[in-house]
């Protein structure tokens, strides 16, 4: 499977794509910048022995790829997907995009118009099959490739199909169990507990996840 990262550049994307060429699938990193999508790129391929990691644009990572990452601040979505929409036309688009504020208060879930992230991406590719992904994972221990992730991953999606893709693809990273969540109605709850996951982060000084109990599919080992 031929993955496109798009904000591949930051550490979660970064993160991601480790964890995907370390599972043995090619990675395109993208960017605004050519030269940061092949740093990191290299850093891709350090990370993980015999990494298939390339590295284009935004708009070149997109048209080569089956399944394609938004990795961006919120914030840059909308501006990063909308000169897209053609060319992610029919393709599995996940956004790991999270709206959060970082104020006096701690972390907060932003709100937005369309109601999430997720909605806000399938308002604007209406013709792409939309899933949300990875919300709850973070980067530092995406990028910890000598130990497993212990981390439950929340799968939204269009329809039960996209969403199995990207169970699969969860699942392909070293203790993920990956959940099907439903529909992208759904999203907003999981992106809304990452804001408390990060204060909590904060508070204990240690980096959380999920997990969710009692589900007939067993957490790997
Ligand atoms: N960090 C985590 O642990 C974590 C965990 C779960 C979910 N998330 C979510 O994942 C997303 C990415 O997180 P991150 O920490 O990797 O973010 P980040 O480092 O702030 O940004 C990721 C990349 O987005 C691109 N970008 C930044 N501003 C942009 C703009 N105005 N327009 C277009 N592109 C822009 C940049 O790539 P170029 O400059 O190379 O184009 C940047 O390297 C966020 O929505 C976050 O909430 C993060």
């Amino acid at each position: 499977m031929r993955i496109a990262v798009l904000g591949g550049t930051g550490d979660e994307g970064l993160g991601l794509a480790m964890r995907f060429a370390d599972a043995g699938h090619e990675i395109v990193i993208g960017s605004r910048s050519r030269e940061r999508a092949e740093a990191a790129a290299e850093q891709v391929r350090a990370a993980a022995t015999g990494a298939k990691a390339s590295s284009a644009e935004n708009a070149a990572a997109a048209l080569t790829a089956d399944i394609v990452f938004v990795s961006v601040p919120y914030a840059a979505q909308r501006p990063t997907l909308e000169p897209l929409k053609a060319t992610l036309a029919g393709k599995v688009v996940v956004t790991v995009v999270v709206p959060l504020s970082f104020g006096k208060g701690g972390p907060q879930a932003e709100t937005v118009p369309e109601g999430s992230a997720a909605l806000e991406a399938q308002a604007i590719l209406c013709s792409s099959r939309v899933a949300s992904a990875f919300h709850n994972l973070s980067a530092h221990e995406l990028q910890r490739l000598d130990q497993p992730v212990d981390c439950d991953v929340i799968v939204c999606g269009v329809d039960r199909e996209t969403r199995q893709t990207v169970i699969d693809l969860a699942a392909s990273i070293p203790g993920v169990r990956g959940i099907d969540g439903g529909p992208l109605s759904y999203s907003r709850y999981v992106e809304d507990l990452t804001a408390l996951l990060l204060a909590l982060n904060r508070r204990y000084k240690t980096e959380t996840g999920i997990r969710i109990t009692g589900l007939p599919v067993p957490i790997p080992a």
